[in-house]
């Protein structure tokens, strides 16, 4: 019998797994459900006997994989598959895919939700300011850039987009402006909301060059990943630039020197949370186990990514 192992430390919300199931059920598979796990080791081994693996943040390593003897597929729930190693699951021919688009109308909200949060001084009573009328830069226009326009046009803020893999008439057709160029956009926009992956390229690649060209109340907003920010010049930016606010979806490695110096001008989740709704992890648990069904059953690798 085919098995599938939904290994997360940061669980679907039950009505995800519930359906997840229902469907493994109906293709005649079985599921074996690792919840919270606190150790690596609890992965290695729960993948020893499963032919598909389901993750979301979780660390998929190459000891993950070697283990993993009858290994076809990895599916990660949600977008970034920085947590996979690709090179391990190509070299023993296990199929790496993600669930584009699935999760970044959550990612989205909760990066204008942030947003709010920071203007209206944390909800403390005092007075902050608004969205409407502030330029807002997208860093990268794929699936949550496009959302963050959508929502951020809403509140009245202008919205334009830098990235380099997607035609400007794709960008402009959302009502955005197109720049060329990474410096266009942190030169003009008050508002900076990150959507590039981790990668050998970006990781480290919002440096001081490029957040010190941000105008004045220079805002950056960060739900891609902590990796790409670099950290010294962050700090450096907090220092220096006494109008800069950082907010992320999950604390830099730098927080602690941060909340104890520069109260009020960053917030960071607790935990990673952007994905964390019920109806995103749905969308992205149901398109998971659809797509180890149609690979297994029908060899479809249309979201492959290794
Ligand atoms: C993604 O890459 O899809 C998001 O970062 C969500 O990650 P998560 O599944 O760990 O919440």
């Amino acid at each position: 019998m085919t098995k599938v192992l939904i290994g997360t430390v940061k669980p679907f919300a039950p009505k995800a797994v519930e359906q997840m199931k229902e469907i493994f059920s109906n293709a005649g598979y079985e599921v074996a459900l690792l919840e919270k796990y606190q150790e690596q080791s609890e992965l290695v081994n729960a993948v020893k006997d499963v032919d598909a693996l389901i993750v979301r943040s979780d660390k998929v390593t190459r000891e993950v994989i070697e283990n993993a003897d009858n290994l076809k597929i990895i599916v990660r729930g949600g977008a970034g598959y920085d947590n996979v190693d690709l090179e391990a699951a190509t070299a023993k021919d296990v199929v790496v895919m993600n669930t584009p688009g699935q999760n970044s109308n959550a990612v989205a909200e909760l990066a204008l939700g942030m947003m709010v949060y920071l203007a209206r001084n944390e909800f403390n009573g005092t007075a902050g300011t608004e969205l409407k009328g502030k330029k807002l830069g997208i860093h990268a226009f794929g699936n949550v850039g496009k959302y963050v326009a959508r929502i951020a046009k809403g509140f009245g803020m202008i919205p334009y987009a830098f990235d380099p893999f997607i035609a400007k008439d794709e960008i402009e057709n959302e009502g955005v402006k197109a720049l060329d160029s990474q410096d266009d956009l942190y030169s003009k926009c008050q508002y900076i909301s990150l959507h590039i992956p981790a990668n050998e390229k970006t990781k480290k690649s919002i440096n001081y060059e490029l957040l010190s060209k941000m105008p004045e109340k220079a805002v950056l907003v960060n739900t891609a990943r902590k990796e790409v920010v670099h950290e010294d010049d962050l700090l450096k930016m907090f220092a220096q630039r006494s109008d800069f606010k950082y907010i992320s979806d999950i604390a830099p490695d730098c927080a602690s020197e941060i909340e104890e110096k520069y109260a009020g001008r960053f917030f960071f989740t607790p935990k990673k949370m952007g994905a964390q709704t019920a109806e995103a992890n749905i969308n992205a648990g149901i398109a998971a186990a659809n797509q180890i069904i149609n690979y297994l059953e029908k060899g479809d690798t249309q979201f492959k990514v290794n």
